[in-house]
């Protein structure tokens, strides 16, 4: 199955318009780092709703504290001050393994840099996120050849990394990022390893899992990357302006 044929929101009619559910919610978030007494204030009081199916682009500038963003709303980091609710939950005082859990359950990670395991086929690097809750090794392969179909990798599953090009690990780790049927999707510029045409075939997946009902919220440089989303917020010095 190509991006083109993904399966589109037939059975799904539109979500967002009869569900307007806040699914991320930022409320005065700062976020401070301080390494060798150098303080550094990543992020000067954000507020942010994102609804369930939206599909949110973060522009700025290098350094204007997208990633600390991202990394909060992923659960791998907690803010400094101000509030951040998850599906309504605040996780802040929650520990390291509920907070493990939470995110295998609800999110999925894709990054500029793809993060596949070399030398492990693509098959097996879907079905890594699948080895911490699931000892079903039957169920777990037969989930992670539906990941690889939904994506058109099925005909690569025993391909290493490097036997496959950009846009195919990119794919790869997007089936990784949906093996677990997570509700929301964190990309941290998908598309800054690709060329062009290829980026086009990652957004139409994108576009593809979205029509699903999936939240996605993805932080891109490229303005015409950015325009697939249905919201475009653009932060500067920590802040969204
Ligand atoms: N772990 C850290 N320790 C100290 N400072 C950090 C850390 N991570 C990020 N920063 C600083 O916080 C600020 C925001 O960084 P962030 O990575 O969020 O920017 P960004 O918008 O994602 O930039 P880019 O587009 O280059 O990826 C920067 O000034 C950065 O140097
Ligand atoms: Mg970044």
């Amino acid at each position: 199955m190509t991006a083109t044929t993904l399966p589109q929101a037939l059975h799904f009619p539109n979500q967002k318009d009869f569900k307007m559910k806040p699914i991320i919610e930022a409320i005065d978030l700062h976020k401070t780092y301080s390494n060798n007494n150098v303080k550094v204030h990543a992020l000067r009081g954000i507020n942010l709703k994102i609804n369930e199916g939206d599909f949110v682009s973060i522009m700025g500038s290098s350094g204007s504290g997208k990633s600390t963003l991202m990394n909060i709303i992923g659960c791998l980091d907690i803010q400094s001050s101000g509030e951040f609710l998850l599906d309504g939950m605040n996780i802040q005082n929650l520990n390291e393994d509920k907070k493990a859990l939470i995110r295998s359950k609800k999110i999925g990670f894709v990054f500029q840099s793809f993060n596949l395991l070399s030398r492990t086929t693509a098959i097996e690097n879907v079905e890594l996120p699948l080895l911490y809750s699931n000892s079903d090794g039957k169920l777990r392969k037969e989930l992670s050849e539906n990941a690889l179909s939904l994506v058109g990798l099925s005909d690569r599953k025993d391909h290493q990394p490097t036997q496959l090009s950009g846009g195919q690990q990119q794919r790869v780790a997007i089936a990784r990022a949906m093996v677990n049927d997570p509700s929301i999707i964190l990309a941290d510029e998908p598309t800054g390893n690709l060329d062009s045409k290829t980026s086009l075939e990652i957004m139409g997946i994108f576009k593809g899992l979205n029509s699903q009902g999936k939240t996605i919220v993805m932080i891109t440089h490229e303005r015409d990357i950015a325009e697939f989303g249905s919201e475009i917020i653009e932060m500067k010095d920590g802040r969204i302006i």
